[in-house]
């Protein structure tokens, strides 16, 4: 039955895209501007094929850590062949020029906690990363420029600044961050922007099947001792952000012609 809807899949002719995000609440904006034609259940995950603004897409909720989003974005490459994975979602801020509800657009993708631990040290085996493709890169510094952000709300109900959108390099691991000991050492290390658990797993598959990728993440804390409080107030918000740039990109992506 597995193998005869995979070779259903794999037979179809439109090429789609593919976007995904480890939690709900960083794929239901998305979901909500999507037209849902079959939703497909696989590997206990869900996926919603459609359109979104005429593009055809294929949308996950990967699950929170670098198992899940391997297996969500192998699950888009063999069996709905997809031609690019976007992901979306929040990241905890590296970079101290960042503030919340800032976004980060990959360049490049690293694993922080793969390497050799020796007795009083943590030897990482990579700290070059994964490049993300530069023509996502360039659609996505264009949305970047049009996209209407929202400006973060602190508890104070004070309106904050406009949200920053860089290039930078992203940090993965299957840890969340809350220590500013460790924040220090992902940006000494790694000269990380930002840190998250999903982006390197996604674009270690995608670099194996030679599929272009693109991370976004907009920040939901800061890294440190506040990072549980910061996410659980800016979780909402920081996913909202990421979900705009990521909707302006695939907006650009459908009047594209290299398409
Ligand atoms: N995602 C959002 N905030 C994070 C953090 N502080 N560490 C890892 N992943 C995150």
């Amino acid at each position: 039955m597995y193998a005869c809807m995979i070779f259903l899949l794999l037979t179809q002719e439109t090429k789609m895209i593919g976007v995904m995000g480890a939690m709900e609440v960083e794929v239901e904006l998305i979901d909500d501007v999507m037209k849902i034609e079959r939703i497909d259940t696989i590997g206990m995950k869900t996926y919603k094929i459609g359109s979104i603004f005429d593009v055809p897409c294929v949308l996950a909720e990967a699950g929170v850590g670098k198992v899940a989003s391997t297996q969500t974005a192998q699950t888009f490459i063999m069996g709905y062949g997809v031609e690019l994975i976007i992901f979306t979602g929040v990241a905890g801020g590296i970079n101290p020029v960042l503030e919340v509800g800032d976004i980060v657009i990959s360049k490049e993708v690293v694993h922080h906690d793969f390497g050799q631990i020796l007795p009083d040290s943590f030897i990482p085996f990579d700290t070059i990363g994964f490049p993300a493709d530069s023509y996502l890169i360039r659609l996505a510094l264009d949305a970047g420029e049009k996209v209407e952000l929202v400006p973060v709300i602190d508890e104070m109900k004070i309106e904050g600044r406009m949200p920053e959108v860089i290039l930078g390099r992203i940090a993965t691991g299957d840890q969340f961050i809350s220590s500013e000991a460790k924040r220090l050492w992902i940006e000494r290390v790694f000269n990380a922007d930002c840190v998250e658990m999903e982006g390197a797993a996604v674009a270690q598959v995608c670099s194996a099947y030679d599929v272009p990728f693109l991370i976004i993440r907009s920040l939901s804390d800061l890294a440190n001792e506040d990072a549980d409080i910061d996410f659980q107030t800016f979780v909402v918000h920081a996913a909202e952000n990421s979900s705009r740039l990521v909707e302006e990109i695939i907006r650009q992506l459908a009047r594209s012609e290299d398409r």
